[in-house]
Formats: structure tokens, C-alpha cells, sequence
């Protein structure tokens, strides 16, 4: 069976499969005769498999993982499910995906999905709280706890929703309402009631992996629990990243002090205290080290008791493209410096003409439509126009690179989910010192390496 047979319709699927074998091969330094003897394959058919002339199998990527270092998903793309680099899920899409949890022995929360794509790690529900409480307290019997769960939270509240965490052995509970928002790191238990039986209460669980799913997490789990401990770092911690980047390349204190002119005594005192060098200590060490500043540099985190609340009342506000003629205006929401590639916005819409483009940004984003009025999504992709309505409770997933436009005949509101897929700093920097025609190769290997 051909690989591309499962999930949906994607014609460049195979392709990208056929581009992947040829990568792997070439990493690998097999030309076609010798990846044929490795693979058990007749003579001449590797190249129908690399061109694509032939679909790539199970029985094949089997063959390469046992013959070669390599693991299935190494040869296995992914899906894209968008079209034109955009995926809709319409609010009735959403409705029929609603399923209630129990918790408690009683009904606790509504879950719908909204727009996922296979091209993200976002998980961003609609829940409604089915539980309703009649106080604050965080003890309350009839609020039932998670036990955290991996993935990164940002929440937008939507009603007289009590939100629960707990850090440690503390445990908290704050009254939120329409429009505050939160941030929350893995694993913190939490959980949410309604205060009123009778107003709409619900929450944008706008969950996402980012970095920490895929291939690192796949690594590490690899690697098992103590060495996954040994690599942790701790944020606002430089003289950790500075003793990290000293073992990574075997240089001691002497050496260090050599090459950089410092003491050893002062680069020890950099390497035990989280304290950050001065800028022109900074520069020595990175010269001595042969990296960037930046790799000397830690960022730190503003959560207390592992969230980042943001009451709506005190939450940044501003219009765009300027206070003269705004197309939008735009709350900012939760987040922390420890995502810095995250953006959480409500969005007002402003403009009834699609005149004002937001500059394309390299982070994938989530659209919903908070509003009781529609609003339309104007983009290009490939240089070709589109269009889409977005009415309320509808949600959106769009590609990096995609310079949209927003318009509403009424004013009208949605959440913006910005956030930092595979495509890492790191990453860009190496494709921005491609030479030329090395991006066409990198992301759809056509040749033999010689
Ligand atoms: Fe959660």
C-alpha cells in the first residue's frame, strides 16, 4: 500500500515522499545501484521511486529502516490539510465535534474542537463549565482537578469563569470575565467552574506543543528521565549556559581566561552565580568560544506559581496601522518572555475594506471569531487572491508567510493565536546562509548529491 493512501487528498504528498527517499539516500552516500543492493530492489527502479514514478510503499520505507540508520517517520512526510494555506472549521463543524466530560460523577465540561491542522501542534478547544460553584475558594469540594497535562495553555475567558491552579502544594483560584487571559507551562494542574448557572461561561483552550512535541520530545524519550533531567536549563540562568557551552566544547577556566582576557577567577564567579557578564565580558567570551552573544544569553520567565495571568483591564492596547485611520485595534493577552515566538492578541476589527494587510509573520496562527458579527480573511498564496467569510464561532489556521488582511461590515472581534512551529531562529539563520538554489533542494530533494 502506498503511504499516501491515508488520510486525505494531497497530490503533493507523494512527491514530498519521493524527495524524502532521494534526501535520505544522499545523506546516507548511496547512489541508486548501491541504495538497490542495500533494499533488495530490482536494477533502475530507485530512480522511478525518487522521481516519483512509482509510489512510495510500507513494504519500502520498512526495507530502508531495516537496511539503514534511519527511523519510518525519517521517510514519511507530513500532511497538509489546508487549502491555499488557510483551514476553516465552521462553527456547526465544531458543534458536531461537542462531547461532554465528566468529572466527579457529574457533567463538567463541554468540549468542541476548533480549527486544528496538521501542519501545527495547536489543540485549541471551545469549553463550556458545566460545573457551577457559589464561591472563590479554592477547595471547594465540587472543583475537580487535571493533573497537568503536557502542552503549553493559553486561555481567553469568555464569562463569570473561575479558573483554578496549583503549584506545588499552593492552590489558587481567580475570578476571571470576558476578555482576561492566562499562560500556563506543562504540567500544572487546573481546572475551571462557571459562577453563574444561567450566562454563557466558556473558555479558548488554546493548547500547543510548539518545540517541546515532535522530534525533541521523540529524542528525549529516547534518552529516558535522567538524562532528559541532566539537560534541563534553568531560565534566567546564564552562568548555567555559560559552564553548558564550556563542557560542550571541552575548554576549561585557564583556557577560557587565555583566550578571553578575563580572570579565571571572575569567569568561575560567571559560571556559579545565574547572573548575567557585562556586555564587554559578553563579547570576550563569545569571541573565545567562537559563538554569538546571543548563545551566552538566557531569557527568563515572568510567571508566578507557573502562570502569566493578564486581567483584561490592565492588558495593552493600540491600533494599527496608527492612532490616524486604525484598521484594527489590538489587546494584548497572556504570554511570557520564555515563548517569545508566541503572540496572543485580541483583535478588533475596524475596517470594512480589505486596504490594510498585517505583515506576514513566520509564526503559524489560529483565527476565532469571538464577535457576533462576520468578518472576511483576504490572503495571497502563490501570488493568487482568495477570500474567505469567518462568521461567529467560526476558528481559522493559517500557514507562516501568509500576508492577511482583515475586514468586517461591523465592528467585530476575534482571538489571534500566534505561535513558533518547527521553523526555529536556528533553522532560519541556516537557510538565509544557503547558497543560492540550496532552499529548492532542501525542501524537495530532485538529485544525486554528485
Ligand atoms: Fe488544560
Amino acid at each position: 500500500m502506498s503511504i499516501a493512501d491515508q488520510p486525505g487528498p494531497d497530490p503533493a504528498y507523494a512527491a514530498r515522499a519521493a524527495a524524502l527517499l532521494r534526501a535520505a539516500a544522499n545523506d546516507l552516500k548511496r547512489n541508486d545501484v548501491s541504495a538497490e543492493a542495500d533494499l533488495g530492489l530490482p536494477a533502475g527502479s530507485f530512480a522511478d521511486y525518487t522521481s516519483g514514478r512509482l509510489p512510495i510503499t510500507w513494504d519500502l520505507v520498512g526495507r530502508a529502516t531495516r537496511a539503514w540508520p534511519l527511523n519510518e517517520r525519517d521517510l514519511l512526510p507530513i500532511h497538509d490539510d489546508t487549502e491555499h494555506g488557510l483551514r476553516v472549521v465552521r462553527a456547526k463543524e465544531s458543534l458536531a465535534s461537542s462531547r461532554i466530560i465528566e468529572r466527579g460523577g457529574g457533567p463538567y465540561y463541554e468540549y468542541r474542537d476548533t480549527a486544528m491542522s496538521r501542519l501545527a501542534s495547536y489543540r485549541p478547544e471551545w469549553i463550556k463549565m458545566l460545573r457551577v460553584v457559589g464561591d472563590n475558594d479554592p477547595d471547594n469540594p465540587s472543583v475537580n482537578w487535571n493533573k497537568g497535562h503536557l502542552l503549553y495553555q493559553f486561555t481567553y475567558f469568555v464569562g463569570p469563569v473561575n479558573y483554578y491552579y496549583r503549584s506545588g502544594d499552593r492552590s489558587f483560584c481567580v475570578p476571571m470575565s470576558t476578555g482576561d487571559s492566562v499562560w500556563g507551562l506543562p504540567f500544572a494542574p487546573h481546572s475551571f467552574t462557571a459562577r453563574s448557572a444561567t450566562e454563557p461561561a466558556y473558555i479558548l483552550a488554546l493548547t500547543y506543543g510548539g518545540e517541546l512535541t515532535g522530534d525533541a520530545q521523540r529524542e528525549l524519550s529516547a534518552f529516558g528521565h535522567a538524562i532528559t533531567g541532566s539537560l534541563a536549563l534553568t531560565p534566567g540562568d546564564h552562568g548555567a549556559m555559560l559552564r553548558a557551552l564550556m563542557a560542550a566544547r571541552l575548554v576549561t577556566v585557564p583556557e577560557l581566561a587565555r583566550r578571553s582576557g578575563l580572570t579565571g577567577e571572575r569567569i568561575s564567579q560567571l559560571g556559579a552565580t545565574p547572573g548575567r557578564a557585562g556586555w564587554d565580558e559578553l563579547v570576550a567570551l563569545a569571541g573565545a568560544l567562537g559563538v554569538s552573544v546571543r548563545e551566552l544569553l538566557v531569557p527568563h520567565t515572568t510567571t508566578e506559581h507557573d502562570v502569566r495571568l493578564q486581567p483584561a483591564g490592565a492588558a495593552p492596547t493600540w491600533e494599527h496601522p496608527g492612532p490616524a485611520g486604525p484598521a484594527y485595534r489590538f489587546t494584548q493577552l497572556a504570554g511570557d518572555p520564555l515563548h517569545p515566538h508566541t503572540t496572543s492578541l485580541q483583535v478588533e476589527v475596524l475596517t470594512s475594506r480589505a486596504d490594510s494587510p498585517l505583515p506576514p509573520t513566520y509564526q503559524h496562527q489560529y483565527l476565532f471569531v469571538l464577535g457576533d458579527e462576520p468578518l472576511t480573511v483576504h490572503w495571497h498564496h502563490h501570488d493568487e487572491p482568495f477570500a474567505a467569510r469567518l462568521e461567529p464561532g467560526d476558528s481559522a489556521y493559517v500557514i507562516p508567510g501568509i500576508e492577511l488582511s482583515l475586514s468586517a461590515e461591523a465592528r467585530t472581534r476575534l482571538l489571534m493565536l500566534r505561535i513558533a512551529g518547527s521553523t526555529t531562529p536556528e533553522v532560519r539563520f541556516a537557510l538565509g546562509a544557503m547558497p543560492a538554489g540550496g532552499l529548492g533542494r532542501y525542501v524537495a530533494e530532485d538529485r544525486l548529491w554528485y
